[in-house]
């Protein structure tokens, strides 16, 4: 392809794109793809932006591009709309005119994408390793055996699946098979109310964290109301009357990022930073989030932080890229990590400038890059679940 083919002025040097492409050559002793055809060019590389710019300009209508809130800066200075996994959910149901919706997320927002949007569009991922290892927690074998578990307990028909955005396609699958809802951390409460008004216990899949601390700290329940079930126990290392007395089944995976806050992180910041006011993601540990003064899903922290004072200070748990971002966007109040070890999401970072612009060179060139599809009869019971989030009152 030449610069021209590319919407490029004469002259722009075509930096090698180093890509980690899954599936492209095997590395037996590596989990990822090994071709690597360059040198790592800086995120600012001056060429790659106007490259983006160029094939995003050629592009036009065609394409849209979704940014999560934990992307790095030199995505979101291409995203068309930025948001949580909710918003980000909503715009990609919104925009039936785009052929290609490229997210720059992970694996299971582009999943849900995919659920959401018509079969003309295709939803591009552009690093396919942009997985989440809290949806790795829940497989689809796990959580049967655990339904079978329940029906054995006799409480399967008076149980309600409440499934958290982050897990696969096919647990979303599972979740409208048997008539429950997707959350995100925007409206799990919404979605709790909404359950318990079905039937009288819920199971909340997969981070147990959203789910015991929704259920204490908004549903007025208490923690004798929850039982954690370990799909790696037998019977979930619970038994028939623990299941039968709970409310709350809460599946036990947590997401590797927020679950490293402690309640340490917090006691240390208000030494450090006298006035400071915690500001924690409800993915974070009941111990973090009972000792924050706010809690609530990164649209919720991104709001807070608007309508903050002048002179404010805050310590916010969650994702760092969102935070440095906050700090840079907020120069009259202290914005800080929560913790004192810097900790990036290692997936939501996958995604870089080198990949966006060799997803979006590809399509200029008529090629679909990293297409995500979800199996048609899956998709088609996890939109029951998605469409059941989407018309939460
Ligand atoms: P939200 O986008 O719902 O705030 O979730 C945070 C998250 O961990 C996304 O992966
Ligand atoms: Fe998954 Fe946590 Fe990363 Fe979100 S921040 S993608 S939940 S590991």
């Amino acid at each position: 392809m030449t610069t021209t083919d590319l919407g490029l002025p004469a002259g722009v040097e075509l930096t090698p794109l180093a890509l980690l492409l899954l599936g492209k050559q095997a590395d037996p002793a590596s989990e990822r793809g090994v071709d690597c055809p360059g040198d790592l060019p800086a995120a600012s590389d001056a060429a790659l932006v106007e490259r983006a710019r160029a094939a995003k300009a050629a592009l036009g209508d065609r394409v849209f591009i979704l940014g999560h809130h934990y992307q790095r800066d030199e995505v979101i200075a291409f995203a068309d709309v930025t948001g949580d996994s909710f918003k980000l959910a909503q715009q990609a149901a919104a925009r039936p005119e785009a052929e290609f919706i490229v997210f720059c997320g992970v694996h299971f927002m582009a999943e849900s994408a995919d659920i959401l949007t018509g079969p003309g569009q295709a939803v591009v991922l552009p690093d396919l390793a942009a997985g989440c290892s809290m949806a790795d927690m829940a497989t689809f074998d796990q959580v049967e055996e655990c339904w079978a578990v329940l029906a054995d307990a006799g409480i399967a028909e008076r149980t309600v699946p409440v499934s958290y955005m982050n897990s696969s396609a096919a647990i979303k699958a599972f979740t409208g098979r048997h008539s429950g809802t997707i959350c995100t951390s925007s409206n799990a409460k919404r979605a709790l109310d909404w359950a318990f008004a079905q039937g009288d216990k819920v199971l909340f899949l997969p981070d147990q964290h959203l789910g015991r601390n929704t259920a204490v700290l908004e549903m007025g329940m208490s923690l004798d109301d929850c039982v954690l079930y370990d799909p790696h126990k037998p019977g979930g290392g619970l038994t028939p009357q623990q299941l039968r007395d709970a409310r709350m089944i809460l599946w036990k995976g947590h997401c590797s990022v927020h679950g490293r806050f402690t309640r340490a992180s917090v006691d240390d910041v208000r030494e450090r930073i006298p006035g400071v006011q915690v500001l924690a993601h409800p993915e974070c540990r009941h111990e973090v989030v009972t000792a924050a003064d706010l809690v609530g899903s990164t649209e919720f922290i991104i709001r807070t932080l608007e309508q903050a004072s002048a002179g404010s200070a805050w310590a916010i748990g969650t994702e760092l890229n969102l935070v440095k971002r906050l700090a840079a966007e907020h120069p009259d109040k202290t914005v800080t990590f929560l913790d004192k070890t810097v900790c990036y999401c290692s997936t939501m970072n996958r995604i870089d400038l080198p990949h966006l612009v060799w997803s979006l060179e590809q399509l200029v060139a008529g090629t679909v890059p990293n297409r995500i599809t979800v199996e048609p009869e899956t998709a088609r019971h996890a939109r029951v679940a998605l469409d059941q989030m989407l018309a939460l009152p």
